[in-house]
């Protein structure tokens, strides 16, 4: 089928299936009642509506300000990461930071149906055990435990083969897998190359104390080189939106789902009973902007998925926040809870880089060639994104770090500090840094009283300087794995600073300049203990203080996870449908 063809083909598919129960404007919604409204379509949104719709008694209206992802090929392409036309993406960017030279970065969220698993890198792990032991133990609840939480780890996942015919045996652990879930992962399908082969022997023959070999990253004990894993099934990214709200789910006549609809604000529902606030009203507004308004009640809850930006920014602007910061916006406070929007954890990223001794690039991709192939079967270079290996190693413990500022933040022997997520294409090769046990904190700010603008996200990176440290750790463990024999006929001089230097700043400056994010924002609306009066969340993630109103996003995670966030986010949604059914049904 030709392109023009195919997408009119896909159009034509749309409309026949979601006539009724979709809806593209606020003007759209239909004059009933619902049990619940969740407020932002995006990963963790996905998941509960799709799970608690599962129950023909529970009625779900999703509140989505992004358009539809359905049909859209920019969306399903795993190989179309760096090309998402802007209309998917809040295109936020960061307050100037005042460590890294006042640089503004970039900063992506998903704005369609899916959110940002629609946009992200796809790249699949949950971190380690001593991480959610970790939420256990600051939520007092051991619902969030590692070994409770596996269980919905496995009830969200369908494992696939990848297409094509890669031996994956011994590239990944079954047992820890699931097969009957909804958002599909696997390894990617070209089969292991020199390059990857180089990594291997690095941590079986050469450095297999201080990388080894592990079989399978998401076993909760991910440290050592393990193949990546990505949520990409069959060639397609497997987005929340694909997965959870696929044709029969959009089909329940108990869901409907408005999108380019933007709520700006939470309101009390005027029924208070003994003094305790009630917010299950939702103000609405077109994503285009306007004064139109239309509110909403929910029958029994509302749920605010917006994620870690925009949820704490929705609060904010119902004033739901800290006191002193709302009246300085002109906004009256409606419950002083001074930890909204703040707590933030974001994970720093740089690069280790040396030049191949050949130093020729492989050959550019025929960008036609690939996308008619993609297009045929879902095979090719379309049909991937991420690295293919990544190394999850700890910050040896006699180094000087700990002593000079402050107590290890890994939640546990277990948990890796860095991430290597190993790169090469041809003439460079090396890898990323990542450090995955930030102890900086940001936060997320209004900018206004108008509702529209978008939040002040400062990511406070290295307000600690135990992270700056942390990286030159990270390129350490770099410097260290490529200095294996594997390597000496492939890589020459390095590119990247020297963080062994007898003159450390030249390093340090270089961080500044380069190091990047990798938009992983999570807790600025974090779960604590029942009757702390930290964080802002319970660990039943109620809005404390508050009946009515739930936060279940990235926002709600009291620890950032040693990994890249979303399938936190999904057992978290996971677990938020199960405990929001267990308070009603
Ligand atoms: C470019 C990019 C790359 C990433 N790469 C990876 C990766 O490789 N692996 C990984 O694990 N994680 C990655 N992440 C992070 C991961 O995708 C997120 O942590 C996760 O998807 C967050 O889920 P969420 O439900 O909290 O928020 P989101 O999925 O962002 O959902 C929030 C939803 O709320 C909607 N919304 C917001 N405000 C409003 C409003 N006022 N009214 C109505 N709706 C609203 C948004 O449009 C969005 O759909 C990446 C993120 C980005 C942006
Ligand atoms: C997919 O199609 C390409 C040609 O476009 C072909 O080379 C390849 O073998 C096919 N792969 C599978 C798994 O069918
Ligand atoms: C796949 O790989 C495993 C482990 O390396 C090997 O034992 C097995 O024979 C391979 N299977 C096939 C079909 O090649
Ligand atoms: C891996 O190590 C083995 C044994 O030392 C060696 O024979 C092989 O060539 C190495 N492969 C690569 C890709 O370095
Ligand atoms: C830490 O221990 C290793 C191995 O025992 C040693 O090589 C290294 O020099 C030590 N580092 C410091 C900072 O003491
Ligand atoms: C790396 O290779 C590039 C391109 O050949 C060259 O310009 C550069 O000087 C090299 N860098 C080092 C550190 O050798």
């Amino acid at each position: 089928m030709r392109a023009g063809t195919f997408a009119l083909f896909v159009a034509a598919c749309v409309k026949l299936a979601h006539a009724n129960v979709y809806y593209q404007s606020i003007d759209g919604i239909p004059d009933r009642t619902y049990d619940f409204i969740v407020v932002g379509g995006g990963t963790a949104g996905s998941v509960i509506a799709s799970r608690l719709t599962e129950d023909p008694r529970i009625s779900v209206l999703v509140v989505e300000a992004g358009p539809d992802n359905e049909g859209v090929l920019d969306l399903q392409i795993p190989g179309y990461y760096f090309q998402i036309p802007a209309t998917y993406n809040w295109n936020y960017e960061t307050e100037p930071g005042a460590n890294i030279h006042n640089r503004v970065l970039k900063f992506d969220r998903g704005h369609v149906l899916g959110g940002s698993s629609c946009i992200n890198g796809m790249v699949y792990t949950r971190g380690a055990s001593d991480d959610y032991d970790a939420w256990a133990k600051i939520t007092g609840d051991p619902g969030w435990s590692w070994n409770a939480l596996f269980p919905l780890y496995k009830i969200h996942e369908k494992w696939l083969p990848p297409l094509g015919g890669r031996n994956i045996t011994g590239q990944y652990d079954p047992r820890v897998h699931g097969y009957n879930g909804k958002t599909q992962v696997s390894l990617i399908q070209k089969s292991p190359d020199e390059f990857d082969l180089r990594a291997l022997n690095t941590s079986t023959q050469y450095l297999c104390k201080d990388f080894p070999f592990n079989l399978d990253p998401n076993s909760g004990t991910p440290l050592g080189l393990t193949w990546t894993q990505s949520t990409i099934g069959d060639g397609v990214r497997s987005s929340a939106s694909a997965a959870y709200l696929d044709t029969p789910v959009r089909a329940r006549p108990n869901l409907d789902i408005v999108v380019n609809a933007y709520a700006t604000r939470l309101l009390s529902s005027g029924t208070e009973k003994k003094k305790q606030l009630d917010i299950r009203t939702i103000e609405l507004a077109p994503r285009s902007g306007g004064t139109t308004r239309k509110t909403l009640t929910a029958e029994k809850e509302l749920i605010l998925s917006a994620g870690a930006i925009n949820s704490p920014q929705i609060l904010l602007n119902s004033g739901i926040g800290d006191s002193a910061d709302l009246t300085s916006m002109g906004i009256q406070t409606i419950l002083n809870l001074p930890n909204v929007g703040k707590d933030m954890s974001d994970q720093p990223v740089t690069v280790a880089l040396w030049n191949t001794t050949s130093g020729v690039p492989f050959p550019l991709l025929d960008p036609a060639a690939a996308l008619e192939q993609w297009k045929s079967n879902h095979t090719g270079p379309l049909s991937a994104f991420a690295t293919r290996q990544t190394i999850w190693s700890r910050i040896p413990s006699n180094s000087t770090i700990f002593k000079r500022f402050g107590p290890d933040p890994a939640s546990g022997e277990g948990a890796p500090h860095i991430e290597l997520s190993l790169y090469d294409d041809g003439a460079v090769a090396g890898t990323s840094i990542i450090l995955l046990t930030p102890k900086s904190r940001g936060t997320v700010k209004l900018r206004s009283n108008n509702p529209f603008d978008p939040p002040r996200i400062d990511l406070g990176y290295f307000n600690n300087p135990f992270d700056l440290e942390a990286l030159r750790e990270g390129a350490r463990l770099a410097k260290q794995f490529f200095s294996a024999p594997s390597w000496s006929d492939y890589l020459a001089a390095p590119i990247t600073a020297d963080p062994d230097a007898a003159d450390p700043a030249p390093f340090e400056d270089n961080t500044r300049d380069f190091v990047l994010t990798t938009l992983h924002p999570v807790g600025t609306a974090a779960m604590s203990a029942r009757g702390s009066k930290a964080g802002v969340l319970d660990p039943d993630l109620r809005v404390k203080g508050v009946t009515g109103l739930r936060v279940a996003d990235a926002s709600s995670i009291p620890l950032i996870p040693t990994g890249h966030p979303q399938a936190a986010v999904y057992a978290l949604a996971e677990r938020a449908a199960v405990l929001i059914k267990s308070a009603w049904y």
